[in-house]
């Protein structure tokens, strides 16, 4: 029968790719550009060389930005405070057309070189049964036949030799990384003791906060609907503005990147329940993110934001997180988020400056919640504030009831 194998080009892929094709598999190659750096072509040679009967190449950039990481900003998604999720974010889109390929080419299965203790494999794989539910799902990390057999690198490097996979001599990083066009995460390795500081080189789509200009670098991004629509910044004297979806999204990526804006550090919990240590930098997003978040002080109603904010950041981070997104309640919470962002429209002056990122001015031309006048405290304006009375009266009701049982019991 035939496989379709995403395929990176990396060891392990190719390791994979030779092993499926000793067990009687014709593989079929399957890479997605998310905005990664990596060269296709080589990995397409690669794969060919290997054995794998075709080689897809599939540009997923455009609806990695506009399917993901636009709902994502939308509704400030996060997880456990601090991750933006963007590996998560991009496991839809890659699964899907993966997916599409394996159907093209009439596989009976899928593969992925996931590890049986993280949340890619859980991701990918409920994708896949998500959008063609009669798909086998080949994981040979999962697998002791395979896991057995290549219990180390050693191992994997002595089966590429004896089969004649090119490895690429540059020596491995001591952690694991995947990167897309929001993000680039570094795990395992010797980022398992959570106490131990990242090399200063590892991170590579940041410099180093510390080595970054003197300057602040100030710029402005403009929303629709929630939806970055356009941004402006200076770029050496020129004075730039962009709207393509792409584009914009790369333009914050470069600013973020020269001012060192967007590495975390987090331990946080996997779907399947174990804690894990993860460093990431995601330049462009924290900014595009925390921009919205401040559009949405000026321009959001209250209600709609406590709404949002109890039940549909915490559980749309959630269900991207455990890979749920091709279910029924990731669409229910999508109608909610689109449903609240009408009125987000106006434009976020920013400012970038030594790894931090900060709003320096907001303001809408079509949205009238927030009143000058009415919130001036020098102006009377529309209620009066004797007003204000009452109502502090009557929301103290049950406080001076509480108070008083609190009293007598000598509690206060
Ligand atoms: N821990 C992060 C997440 O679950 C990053 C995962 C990185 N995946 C990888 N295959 N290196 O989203
Ligand atoms: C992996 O296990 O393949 C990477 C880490 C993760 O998916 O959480």
């Amino acid at each position: 029968g035939k496989v379709c194998l995403a395929y990176s080009g990396g060891l392990d892929t190719s390791v994979i790719l030779a092993w499926l094709i000793e067990q009687g598999y014709e593989v079929i190659c399957f890479c997605a550009d998310v905005g990664q750096e990596e060269d296709f072509k080589q990995a397409k040679e690669k794969a060919l060389k290997i054995g794998a009967k075709a080689c897809y190449i599939e540009d997923l950039r455009e609806e990695f930005i506009l399917e993901q990481c636009w709902p994502a900003i939308q509704c400030n998604a996060v997880y456990e405070s601090v991750y933006l999720l963007g590996t998560s974010l991009a496991r839809p889109v890659i699964a899907r057309a993966q997916i599409k390929v394996a159907q093209k080419e009439g596989c009976i299965a899928v593969s992925h070189g996931c590890t049986g203790k993280g949340n890619d494999q859980v991701r990918f794989e409920l994708a896949f049964y998500a959008l063609q539910p009669s798909i086998k799902v080949i994981a040979p990390w999962r697998d002791p036949t395979f896991y057995d057999r290549f219990p180390g690198r050693k191992n994997l490097l002595d089966y590429a030799a004896e089969k004649g996979i090119p490895v690429t001599s540059t020596k491995s990083k001591p952690w694991s990384m995947d990167e897309n066009l929001a993000h680039c995460s570094y795990e395992a390795g010797i980022l398992e003791d959570p106490d131990i500081t990242p090399p200063k080189d590892m991170w590579k789509l940041t410099i180093d906060p510390v080595k970054a200009s003197d300057t602040p670098e100030d710029f402005t991004i403009e929303f629709t609907k929630g939806i970055p629509t356009q941004m402006e910044y200076t770029e050496g004297e020129k004075k730039k503005v962009v709207t393509d979806a792409v584009e914009l999204f790369l333009a914050a990526n470069d600013i973020a990147k020269r001012n060192g804006v967007g590495r975390i550090d987090i331990v946080e919990n996997r779907f399947i329940g174990i804690k894990s240590r993860g460093c990431y930098e995601t330049p462009g997003l924290t900014c595009l993110r925390a921009a919205h978040v401040d559009l949405e002080g000026l321009t959001l109603d209250r209600e709609v934001r406590a709404l949002r904010d109890q039940f549909v950041t915490f559980n749309y981070s959630k269900v991207l997180y455990n890979g749920l997104y091709f279910s029924p309640e990731r669409e229910f919470l999508t109608a909610s988020i689109i449903a609240s962002q009408g009125h987000v429209n106006g434009t976020v002056r920013c400012r970038c400056y030594k790894g931090t990122f900060s709003v320096i001015g907001r303001s809408s031309k079509t949205e009238k919640l927030y009143d000058m006048e009415e919130s001036s405290m020098d102006q009377i304006g529309e209620f009066s504030p004797s007003e204000t009375g009452g109502f502090i009266g009557v929301q103290a009701i049950r406080l001076k009831k509480y108070g008083s049982m609190k009293t007598e019991a000598g509690e206060r």
